[in-house]
């Protein structure tokens, strides 16, 4: 479970994390904002409620794909602890890994990869997570990665390791 603000880097390291559990012949699904914010989703907003809500549904069909024997990789901004503390009580805390991408609202916002903190900054963009609606930061995650100045590769390296402890697959 990926948390951290728009633009931290949740979904590009989901993306990266997936090959190398690929090549290890493990089945993996990434679950995001972008696929499921525009189907099941789709009728929420980011109040507090809704964002809860999404979080709720996502942990649940979590559980289902996991029952699979899929590993989920989920990158939700997920601002809140009671929420994310949720997500961990439906899938078991054994199969809850809590990543915090630790990213500055100053370089998220430098990177703007979709223009919504401008947005957010003008106005036309309301409750955007770290502008004008809360982020709870992980008081202890179970791996915290700092992008700021960080190589990416080092970031995947790092989650991999361990990983390849909590799985016990071979590196
Ligand atoms: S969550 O808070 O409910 O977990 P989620 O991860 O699904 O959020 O969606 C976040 C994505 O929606 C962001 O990466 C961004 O692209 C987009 N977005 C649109 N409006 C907002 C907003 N007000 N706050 C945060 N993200 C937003």
């Amino acid at each position: 479970w990926f948390t951290g603000l728009s633009g931290s880097g949740k979904s590009t390291l989901a993306n990266l994390l997936e090959i190398e559990l690929h090549k290890k012949g493990l089945s993996t699904y990434i679950l995001d904002g972008d696929n499921v914010r525009q189907g099941i989703n789709k009728d929420l907003s980011f109040t507090p409620k809704d964002r809860s809500e999404n979080i709720r549904r996502i942990a649940e069909i979590s559980n289902l794909m996991l029952d699979a024997g899929v590993i989920i990789l989920a990158a939700f901004v997920s601002p809140y602890i009671k929420d994310r503390e949720s997500v961990k009580n439906t899938v078991g805390k054994d199969f809850f890994i809590e990543i915090y991408v630790n990213t500055s609202i100053e370089e998220c916002e430098r990177r703007d990869v979709k223009g919504l903190y401008r947005k957010a900054r003008k106005g036309e963009i309301k409750n955007m997570t770290g502008i004008s609606s809360d982020y709870e930061p992980p008081v202890n995650p179970d791996i915290e990665v700092v992008t700021d100045g960080q190589s990416i590769d080092n970031s995947v390296q790092f989650i991999l390791k361990f990983l390849n402890k909590k799985l016990k697959i071979s590196s």
